[in-house]
């Protein structure tokens, strides 16, 4: 009798023990399963890029933001923006060093000046968005969103313009491949900025 109870007190035990760890392994499993958390991130960013016209410029300039954005749409589009900015301010900083540059002739001069007047609109557009973009309360998200699509789309236009200017024969060669290259990628980021902040406009109504 004592041995047969024991031993059902032994099952009792062991069943116990097994319990606890069949939950143990569980949560841990599951806590594995969440617990990397850049990979979610980056996930949310490559989903949210393939809608674009550039999803692998979208993924690599905003996978580097991930911790960041975690899985915020808006975020997501403010970083965009954030991107778009420092990538034009900076384009723009190296066309005016450029353009100051000995050996330009006057035509390549005159190119490159039209050229950062629509890039410095560009600029401030972006700028204007993402003030706009941080200060709107909820009330007004419509007219917030409104504003900062034709100012993101505008900018886009500018920076069109832009390298178009540099198409023609105006510039000699490694000036003309050195600078359209940049304003191209201004335009490409802009383009993808736009798509998401079209993204989180449709999903916030
Ligand atoms: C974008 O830039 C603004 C101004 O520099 C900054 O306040 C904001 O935190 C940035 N947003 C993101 C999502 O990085």
């Amino acid at each position: 009798m004592a041995s047969s109870s024991s031993s059902y007190n032994c099952d009792k035990f062991l069943l116990i023990v097994l319990l606890a760890i069949s939950s143990y392994s569980s949560t841990t499993s599951l806590a594995a399963r969440e617990y990397p958390i850049p990979r979610t991130n980056t996930e949310f960013i490559r989903t949210s890029c393939s809608t674009t016209t550039y999803p692998k410029l979208c993924y690599t300039s905003l996978s580097v933001h991930a911790s960041k954005i975690q899985s915020s749409p808006k975020l997501l589009a403010n970083t965009a923006l954030n991107v778009t900015l420092s990538s034009a301010k900076s384009t723009s900083t190296m066309m005016s060093q450029l353009s100051r540059g000995h050996g330009l002739k006057p035509r390549e001069v005159s190119a490159m000046r039209d050229c950062m007047e629509e890039l410095s609109d560009s600029v401030d557009e972006l700028r204007k968005s993402i003030d706009e973009m941080g200060s709107a309360g909820e009330s007004n998200f419509q007219l917030m969103i409104n504003d900062v699509q034709t100012w993101v789309s505008a900018a886009l236009t500018d920076e069109s313009t832009c390298s178009d200017g540099f198409a023609g024969n105006a510039m000699n060669g490694n000036l003309k491949i050195a600078v359209r290259g940049r304003i191209v990628n201004v335009a490409q980021l802009t383009s993808n900025a736009l798509a998401l902040i079209n993204n989180y406009a449709s999903l916030h109504d």
